[in-house]
């Protein structure tokens, strides 16, 4: 089982929307998802990930790979850890709340991977800031820039103020499929409910809410390989095939 601990120590930094956006990109890869929640509104009725299950649930498409486990104390973060491997979840995704107390810490230990997420610069300059006061080895921390909706350039400030941190190259975009998913449950199933033919009213949803679901497949893709060590970097130099060709030349 591969474990994915989202930290954030500042309140609507995108935590809960990455877990479920994250969820839906493991579930379509035919994985068994484990969703633990030790947010602040576990166990609570006004819980978003409640409310994103039971949609879910309602569909046909990947009720039968999905498990929520609701974490109040460090006990129950360490069981049901434990409880998920054994029962064969492939990935477990722990949902974290602002403060870092002990169930929060126990979840950013056991992680394989530690994903950050901001909104903007300012969330990504007060994780990168406290980082060290939290983990040891931030080897395995990634940040996540959510939504260029506020404009490229506010964008590369965000992946700017991670610092010295990796940051992931693939970025969840700002999109009614990702805020909306406690109502539409899962995104695959979303996309699939609006799809429509261009000349119909509702394409333009359609298409944005495809394009918001192909961002998430490719976050999927690039944590997937993060969790073996692969990062994607820029290529520099000239990558022409003429180039390539000229070197097998030589
Ligand atoms: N990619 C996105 N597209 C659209 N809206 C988003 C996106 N990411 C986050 N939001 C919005 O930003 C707000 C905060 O996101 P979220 O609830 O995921 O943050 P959080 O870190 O879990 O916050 P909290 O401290 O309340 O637990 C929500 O209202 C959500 O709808
Ligand atoms: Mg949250």
């Amino acid at each position: 089982m591969q474990t994915i601990t989202f930290f954030a120590n500042k309140g609507g930094s995108g935590r809960t929307v990455s877990t479920m956006a994250l969820a839906s990109g493991f579930l379509a890869q035919g994985k068994r998802v484990g969703v633990m929640d030790c947010s602040d509104l576990a166990g609570c009725e006004a819980s978003p990930l409640r409310a994103w299950l039971q949609q879910i649930l309602r569909c046909e498409l990947h009720r039968q790979q999905l498990k929520l486990i609701e974490c109040e104390t460090r006990e129950e973060v360490e069981d049901g850890a434990a409880g998920a491997q054994a029962q064969g979840i492939d990935v477990l995704l722990i949902d974290t709340s602002a403060r870092t107390y002990e169930p929060q810490l126990v979840a950013l230990d056991m992680a394989d991977l530690i994903i950050a997420p901001a909104i903007g610069p300012l969330e990504a300059k007060h994780i990168s800031d406290s980082v060290a006061k939290y983990l040891d080895t931030p080897k395995q921390f990634y940040g996540l820039v959510i939504g260029s909706h506020n404009g490229l350039p506010i964008a590369a400030k965000t992946r700017k103020a991670f610092g010295f941190h990796h940051v992931l190259k693939s970025e969840l975009p700002w999109a009614e499929a990702l805020s909306e998913q406690m109502l539409n449950g899962d995104i695959e199933q979303f996309v699939a409910t609006l799809a429509c033919k261009p000349d119909e009213p509702g394409f333009a949803r359609f298409r944005a809410a495809q394009a918001a679901w192909n961002a998430v497949q490719r976050l999927t893709f690039e944590v997937e390989w993060a969790f073996d060590g692969y990062r994607l970097e820029e290529l520099d130099g000239d990558q022409s095939i003429a180039h390539f060709g000229r070197k097998a030349v030589a």
